[in-house]
């Protein structure tokens, strides 16, 4: 029933983690392998490893989270030599999805290159969206640097590829941003990383909740659902009908799940509710989502995908 597919690929279920929650480690994701999420992708990765900004950086929140983790991971080697070893266990048809985030343009086209080079045969994410690397701003609110970047890396990269996006908040930056889209043979665009750069504050102590950054932190889960769905709904009317959306933002049950597919979603991630609840919510999220379409009488994704009612 919730079948999935996505560009060539079809997986047994949308739902997967957004990329920074539990996929560090070799461990984390051997775990995301072994629950039921249709697929997952790796921290977005670095050629050198990173420590990452100073703790705390992460702190759950009544309505979600925030974070500026500053990109911690273990460098390109360390996933990639995962990917590589793994990809044969994992069915053909549903490769799991390979994050990269370079400093710069030329770091970037460096990771994007040593893929291309390798004999891995899953998915690529390009993430163009960081808001925590204190002084280097979200490439992907820059469009004609955005524009440049996929110029350069359409002339070799061959493999299906992906962007991580920012949130937009302006109809007419969604009509730009799509406009580059189009122009290129993306897989997929995936919407949204975290709001960028929001403040929590401690009513007890008077004081911002984590260290960097003087307590700036991108904003995850509740707060973000409307913002999430806007920017799903706003690219899936958009796009060409080649470039997939990956639905990211406020996913904690299978009703969101269901609002992210009508606006269009292809594939689902989650992340301030999988770091609450660990990989055992995708088994919940089956469950609830399957329990809605069932009530509403739909026996596939594709029967409501995308069909969003206006008024
Ligand atoms: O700070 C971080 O590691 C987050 C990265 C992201 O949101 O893309």
């Amino acid at each position: 029933m919730l079948t999935t597919k996505f560009g060539e690929f079809t997986y047994d279920n949308p739902f997967m983690n957004a990329s920074g929650v539990h996929c560090m480690t070799t461990t984390d994701l051997e775990e995301l392998a072994a629950s039921e999420a249709g697929s997952f992708v790796t921290k977005s990765a670095t050629l050198a490893p990173r420590e990452g900004n100073p703790e705390p950086r992460y702190v759950d929140l009544a309505l979600g989270s925030i974070n500026s983790m500053g990109l911690p991971n273990k460098g390109l080697d360390y996933y990639l030599n995962f990917a590589l070893e793994k990809q044969e266990a994992i069915a053909p048809e549903a490769p799991f999805f390979f994050s990269v985030a370079g400093m710069s343009v030329e770091e970037n086209i460096e990771l994007l290159r040593k893929i291309e080079a390798s004999n891995f045969r899953g998915i690529t994410e390009l993430n163009l969206s960081c808001p925590n690397v204190p002084g280097k701003p979200q490439v992907a609110y820059d469009f004609p640097l955005t524009e440049q970047i996929l110029e350069q890396v359409f002339s070799f990269f061959t493999k299906p590829l992906g962007v991580k996006l920012p949130p937009y908040f302006d109809l007419a930056h969604f009509d730009q941003m799509a406009e580059i889209l189009n122009k290129f043979s993306l897989t997929y665009i995936n919407s949204i990383n975290s709001i960028g750069n929001g403040l929590y504050i401690d009513p007890e102590t008077e004081a911002v909740v984590i260290k960097p950054k003087e307590g700036f932190g991108g904003i995850g889960g509740e707060y973000v659902k409307p913002t999430a769905l806007a920017n799903v709904r706003a690219f899936a009317t958009r796009l060409k009908p080649e470039i997939n959306v990956i639905g990211t933002g406020g996913i904690r049950s299978g009703q969101d799940a269901f609002e992210h597919l009508l606006c269009g979603a292809t594939m689902l991630q989650i992340g301030t509710e999988l770091q609450k609840e660990g990989p055992a919510i995708f088994a919940r999220l089956k469950k609830e989502l399957t329990e809605i379409m069932t009530a509403k009488g739909y026996t596939s994704i594709d029967e409501f995908r995308g069909k969003l009612r206006s008024l």
